[in-house]
């Protein structure tokens, strides 16, 4: 790792900029956070902002060449649920936005990019249970479809251009500190929030829908640790499957109920359900584990522990 390169991360103010901008800045020295929005507490405070819309190239181009930047990390993004509302927004924000920063990055001295992927590439007619690496890929969302596309053009830029890109396909994230953007994984964020205020929680996903997920640290580490690998281990340019826990809405319950008893949830399945129903249960990450030593570090229960400590609420956590 070089300490002396100087990071834009675009996208800083969302449910993973927010956090991964913060453990970049422990450790590098340059790290500029971008977003539409403009930032809050710790991340305003830590360091440079720059307001960019990823769909204004000259923009993008202007940023980059003026600070000097040498890795991207690109995560402005519309997610599923938001997505499928707006379907030309999350084709413009992830096809358009993410083609302006492979372009400006090969046109520039940036020597890496990371772009996130996501389960949601994989669809109906790919097997569901410890989902490979490579499989029958056929997306039904725009945001998957978006992302499976992605996919294609990091791997592309990689053969055609030689640009260093790497990515993961995260599985749903789950975190305290920034709202989820939309997802369909969502609720596995809120339900810990409502459990500690409440102590109870309706659910927009059917008790018995599993869907693979991951607590924010995990998230972070696997991203950091990918992108400090030597460039021979990175073996995968379209995207590394990796994975952590997975869980239904029930099963996520009954790990609040060993810290909350009187936790208690209803369901009340909407939109999202049809989304989720696509989507792989679990992942099999045995090529992440095998090129760059890939390992989660939480299961469920220790990431309930920890949400229900850090989130706030007045609910008795036993
Ligand atoms: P988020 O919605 O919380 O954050 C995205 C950020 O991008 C927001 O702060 C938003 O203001 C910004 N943004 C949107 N349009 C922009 C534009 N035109 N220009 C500049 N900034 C713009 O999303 P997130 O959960 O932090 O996800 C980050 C990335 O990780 C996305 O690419 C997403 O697809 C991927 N991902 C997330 C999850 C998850 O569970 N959170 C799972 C799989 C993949
Ligand atoms: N968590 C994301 C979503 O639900 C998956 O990429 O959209």
């Amino acid at each position: 790792m070089n300490t002396s390169d100087t990071i834009l991360v675009i996208g800083a103010c969302g449910q993973i900029g927010s956090e991964l901008t913060l453990e970049l800045r422990n450790r590098y020295k340059n790290v500029i956070a971008s977003d539409l929005k403009e930032p809050e507490g710790e991340l305003k405070d830590s360091g440079q902002f720059e307001r960019l819309d990823v769909l204004n190239k000259n923009q993008l181009a202007e940023i980059i060449s003026k600070n000097n930047v040498t890795q991207v990390y690109h995560l402005a993004a519309i997610l599923s649920a938001t997505g499928e509302k707006n379907p030309e927004l999350a084709w413009r924000v992830n096809m358009k936005g993410l083609r302006n920063v492979l372009d400006v990055c090969t046109e520039s001295d940036v020597k890496k990019l990371f772009w996130p992927s996501t389960i949601a590439v994989f669809g109906p007619t790919t097997p569901r249970t410890n989902t490979p690496q490579w499989t029958v890929m056929e997306p039904n969302t725009i945001y998957g479809i978006s992302k499976q596309a992605g996919e294609r053009w990091c791997d592309y830029y990689w053969q055609k251009k030689k640009l260093d890109v790497r990515s993961v396909r995260y599985p749903g994230l789950i975190s305290y500190k920034t709202p989820g953007g939309g997802g369909t994984t969502d609720y596995a964020i809120d339900i810990y929030f409502e459990a500690k205020k409440h102590g109870k929680f309706t659910s927009f996903l059917a008790e018995n829908t599993r869907l693979p997920m991951m607590y924010m640290p995990d998230a972070i580490r696997a991203t950091i640790e990918l992108m400090e690998a030597p460039i021979e281990k990175v073996k995968v340019r379209s995207s590394y499957n990796i994975s952590a826990v997975s869980f239904s809405p029930k099963e996520i319950a009954a790990s609040i109920r060993k810290f909350i008893p009187e936790f208690e949830i209803s369901y009340a399945p909407d939109f999202r359900q049809k989304i989720a129903e696509n989507w792989p249960e679990s992942i099999d990450d045995s090529v992440a584990q095998k090129d760059w030593g890939w390992k989660p570090e939480y299961d469920m229960d220790a990431m309930t522990k920890d949400m229900l400590e850090h989130v706030p609420g007045e609910v008795e956590v036993h």
